[in-house]
């Protein structure tokens, strides 16, 4: 009897979108430059010590892993390493950035970014084309989280500082033109100490982007060290959680995906050489740090998954999204390709996006009547994917299309008792990325 029963509930429990789910973040500098230019004082050779953390992110299976100076081991990380998607090395020392990825789950848009300025003040930071990453990563269906990766100029000369200032306010800018409306995790080697007074940089975060520290929120309470107090060391591996490394992990949520960070931990003692000679030694000079975050869907407003290609310019309605949203006119252009989306909101509020090119076709809505269904195909076009069509239909099964439809086609549904009320996409005179925002009727 039971086994009936169980066999019954469990498809339908598989089937319904999961609305909230956890996932592990771990941020390690794992300290990959050429042992003959830097040993970072660790025992043992790199290679093998490369080959042991590798072992150790399978064994852990952390959901997301951002390295930094993963310069000339990197093969070594990737040979024991079995996670299922991971982004290629940028090259060793002198042509990479030392940054990649490594994750359980999906992604779209990733993006290597150089620094603007490097300085050789006190370190070689200049030798090789240092910068951040940016992926839109993708944890469960209509769950986007923007994450960043960074290594930020060293050094505590003023050149050194200036540098890094102009580092941390370069991903800030960049937050603020590519993950506007987004949740987003900043995690990295960011060179800086709050207790320094000259590390203006690291505290735009809060400033510009309302990023939260997860360090600072649970470890010290909420409260910031106060710029030019004494630096709140680390021993390598600690145990101690409330000493401050370069190391950080900083968050935010949207009004579709909330992100709360339930633990921050040095989880150094987890990354120790396990060779005789060796035993317990660390394997990098830097503390790793693992959080493990809650993410929770919000009942009034959700996303599509994402068609099309990473070209283009980033848009988002969902900070001009009124409440109470419903949408009223829906308007597309299209020809060859989809050239143009928009929508009207019963309250006025108007969005379009996209270039002037192609047939415009329009469909107003009768009331009680939603855009439920949404069929996006995709193509090449100049070597790059964007949408080629678009099919809306509603809830009284009236359809509006526009540019012509391919093999490759998705068909995305609202969630039950959503609608469509307005985008999120990259574009510039065509429509590159789509997604479609949802609000509850
Ligand atoms: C390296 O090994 C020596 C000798 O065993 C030991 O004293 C030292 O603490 C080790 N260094 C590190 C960073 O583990
Ligand atoms: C974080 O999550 C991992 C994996 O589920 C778990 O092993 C670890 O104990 C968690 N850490 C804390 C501090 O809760």
């Amino acid at each position: 009897m039971k086994t009936i029963l169980l066999s019954v509930i469990l498809p339908a429990l598989a089937s319904a979108a999961a609305t909230n789910g956890k996932f592990t973040a771990l941020s390690f500098n794992v300290a990959g430059l050429p042992s003959i230019l830097q040993s970072n004082d660790v025992n043992g050779t790199k290679t093998d010590n490369a080959n042991l953390i590798g072992t150790y992110f399978s064994e852990y299976g952390y959901d997301i892993i951002n390295m930094q100076e993963d310069f000339n081991y990197h093969a070594y990380i990737y040979e024991t390493d079995t996670h299922a998607y991971r982004t290629a090395t940028s090259g060793g020392a002198a042509f990479g950035s030392g940054l990649n990825t490594i994750s359980n789950y999906n992604w779209v848009d990733f993006t290597r970014v150089k620094w603007n300025i490097c300085s050789d003040a006190s370190s070689a930071d200049c030798l090789t084309p240092k910068g951040f990453t940016f992926m839109r990563w993708n944890p469960a269906d209509g769950v986007y989280v923007d994450f960043y990766n960074l290594h930020a100029d060293a050094g505590i000369e003023d050149e050194d500082e200036a540098a890094r200032n102009s580092n941390l306010q370069q991903v800030a800018d960049y937050i603020d033109t590519w993950s506007t409306g987004n949740a987003v995790v900043v995690m990295g080697d960011t060179n800086s100490r709050y207790t320094r007074a000259k590390d203006t940089g690291i505290r735009v975060f809060k400033s510009q982007n309302s990023l939260a520290d997860t360090w600072v929120d649970l470890e010290k309470d909420g409260v910031y060290p106060t710029a030019g107090a004494d630096a709140l060391v680390c021993e390598n591996p600690t145990s101690v959680q409330t000493c401050e490394t370069v190391d950080k992990v900083l968050y935010r949520g949207s009004s579709v995906v909330s992100l709360e960070a339930d633990s921050f931990v040095y989880d150094s003692a987890k990354f120790t050489n396990t060779d005789p000679e060796y035993l317990g030694d660390i394997l990098s000079d830097h503390n790793p740090i693992l959080v493990n975050f809650t993410w929770s869907l919000s009942s009034s407003l959700r996303q599509s998954q994402f068609s099309g290609g990473p070209h283009g310019t980033w848009f988002n309605d969902l900070p001009s999204i009124p409440s109470s949203p419903a949408a009223s006119v829906i308007t597309f252009s299209g020809a060859e390709r989809l050239d143009a989306v928009a929508l009207e909101l019963k309250d006025g509020t108007s969005f379009s996006h996209g270039g002037t090119g192609g047939t415009k076709v329009s469909l107003t809505l009768a009331s009680g009547e939603y855009w439920t269904e949404t069929k996006l195909c995709t193509g090449k076009h100049n070597k790059h994917t964007r949408n080629f069509y678009i099919k809306a239909t509603t809830s009284t099964g009236k359809t509006l299309e526009a540019g012509t439809s391919t093999d490759d086609c998705q068909t995305f549904t609202a969630p039950d008792g959503f609608a469509v009320v307005g985008f999120m996409g990259q574009d510039a005179d065509e429509i590159d990325q789509l997604a479609l925002v949802y609000a509850a009727y």
